[in-house]
């Protein structure tokens, strides 16, 4: 009789512990958001600018030829979408170009080893103010 109700303690016991294990064992972990690029408020206009053909090509930009337009967008587009998305180059006006470029360019050359120097620099320069500028 002793071991029958020892049996049956072992039993209840048994059967307390897998309920607690099955209690324990947590839901799947939901997945890790994504790691955001460096996005702010200050300017939500992302995309890019109708592209200019030779034919309808003008710039306000001096000597500022469509070869070097050309030039200037593809250097844009591989170079300063590194740590945010590419700003679409209508959303800022010159002004804001000519003071932004600068030092992101200097940004740039400090985190990454392919260089833009100071060609490259003017390129993207007049590439941003010719998209931003309004076509005569
Ligand atoms: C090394 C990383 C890095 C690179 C490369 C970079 N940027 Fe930035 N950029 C930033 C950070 C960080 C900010 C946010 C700082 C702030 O809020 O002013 C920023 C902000 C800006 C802004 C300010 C406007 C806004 O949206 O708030 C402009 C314009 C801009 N970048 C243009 C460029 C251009 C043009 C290039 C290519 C020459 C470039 N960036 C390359 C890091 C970078």
């Amino acid at each position: 009789m002793k071991k029958i109700i020892y049996l049956a303690a072992l039993i209840f016991i048994v059967a307390c512990s897998s309920k607690k294990v099955a209690t324990v064992s947590a839901p799947p972990a939901p997945p890790a958001a994504p790691v955001a690029k460096i996005t702010n408020s200050f300017s939500p206009a992302v995309g890019k600018a109708p592209v200019m053909t030779e034919a309808d090509f003008s710039s306000t930009v001096k000597d500022f030829r469509y070869a070097e337009y050309v030039k200037g967008k593809t250097l844009y587009e591989s170079k300063c979408n590194s740590c945010h998305e590419l700003k679409n180059p209508m959303s800022f006006p010159t002004a804001v170009w000519e003071k932004m470029v600068p030092p992101m360019v200097i940004q740039y050359n400090l985190k990454f080893t392919d260089f833009v120097d100071e060609t490259g620099e003017k390129l993207i320069l007049g590439y941003l103010v010719t998209a931003t500028t309004p076509k005569k």
